[in-house]
């Protein structure tokens, strides 16, 4: 039987530069009243939660401590983070065997505890770590979620937005597929407040569509690259696009966010992790959404999943 949940209640595994500025962002949110902080380094734990928590006056009111794995037990949401991040030059697929290795020593942990909550993988390459961690846990599929591409699909609205000279928020699209080199921004389907994309452009006076999409997903798929080039990691980003996962969890929003999670045959791709369009809410992942995609998408998102089966294949998850 599983421990019953405190709604209230987030544990973060991992206290380095992404969980610590995903707790700094979850400490603004007013969407917790508890969180704990777990590290290999507990020190660095402890820092990170002392800081953090002295904010208290100014934000809503938070427990913020640094624990270990019987803290996590009753958490709503365990959002992990520990692992190795990509040094400049390193693709997110070149940390997997060292970052399986770490959730090894994690995901056990947690499992062993009956922990009923959700459990939200973050550290990379993180579509392969979403399907190691289901199989170290046993928890049901749906509990289960990568933050995939939702932070790429925020750059990519974002990239839009600047494009148009319109807020991002009207911007729909997604980034689908891997979290990583392969990822397809699904241009197709994207739309500016129901009006198809290259409408849009051409009202705001943009003609050339294929060359703008092309400079466009390539910024978004280098981001990472960009970013690691000049300060050696990324933080910010992410910490608000788990900000926004747990936020649409807690509240059961059933927003459509592209997390992570096993494919089961949908566009012919079997056992294998990677972002879709899906339905979130307090059970975790509740419906996939099928968006159409023309066929180049198609067949990009069917090699995308091939590359993370390859890496898949290679590795011993027992
Ligand atoms: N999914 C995304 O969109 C996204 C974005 C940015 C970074 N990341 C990934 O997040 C991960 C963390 O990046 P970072 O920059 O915070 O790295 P970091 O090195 O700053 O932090 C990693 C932390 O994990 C801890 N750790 C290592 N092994 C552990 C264990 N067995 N148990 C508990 N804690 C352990 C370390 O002590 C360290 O504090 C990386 O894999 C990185 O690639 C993901």
């Amino acid at each position: 039987m599983a421990v019953e949940v405190n709604h209230r209640k987030v544990a973060i595994i991992g206290a380095g530069f992404v969980g610590s500025a995903t707790a700094f962002a979850l400490s603004q949110s007013g969407l917790f009243s508890e969180m704990v902080l777990i590290d290999a380094d507990h020190d660095k734990a402890e820092g990170e939660a002392m800081d953090i928590s002295h904010g208290a006056p100014f934000n809503k009111p938070m427990k913020i401590y640094a624990g270990d794995y019987d803290d996590v037990a009753d958490a709503a949401i365990v959002v992990v983070t520990a692992g190795a991040g990509q040094k400049p030059g390193e693709t997110r697929l070149d940390l997997v065997h060292k970052n399986v290795g770490i959730f090894k020593s994690i995901i056990p942990e947690i499992a062993k505890r009956d922990f009923g909550g959700i459990l939200l993988i973050v550290a990379n390459p993180v579509d392969v770590l979403t399907l190691a961690a289901l199989k170290l846990s046993g928890l049901p599929e749906e509990r289960v979620i990568g933050s995939g591409t939702v932070l790429d699909s925020a750059r990519l609205k974002t990239e839009l937005g600047l494009h148009l000279g319109i807020d991002s928020r009207s911007v729909h699209a997604f980034i689908i597929g891997e979290h990583g080199d392969s990822e397809i921004a699904a241009f197709s389907s994207a739309n500016v407040s129901g009006i198809p994309l290259n409408d849009f452009c051409e009202m705001r006076g943009h003609f050339e569509h294929e060359k703008s999409e092309k400079a466009i997903a390539e910024r978004v798929k280098n981001a990472a690259y960009e970013i690691i080039k000049r300060k050696h990691a990324t933080y910010y980003g992410v910490a608000v696009a788990v900000k926004r996962i747990c936020e649409v969890i807690v509240r059961d929003e059933k927003s459509i966010l592209p997390v992570s999670h096993m494919m089961h045959g949908e566009y012919g791709i079997d056992g294998v992790c990677l972002s879709m369009p899906s339905v979130v809410g307090a059970d975790g992942l509740e419906t996939k959404v099928p968006i159409s995609l023309d066929e180049d998408e198609i067949k990009a998102l069917q090699e995308s999943a091939r590359t993370l089966k390859e890496v898949v294949d290679s590795i011993d998850f027992n």
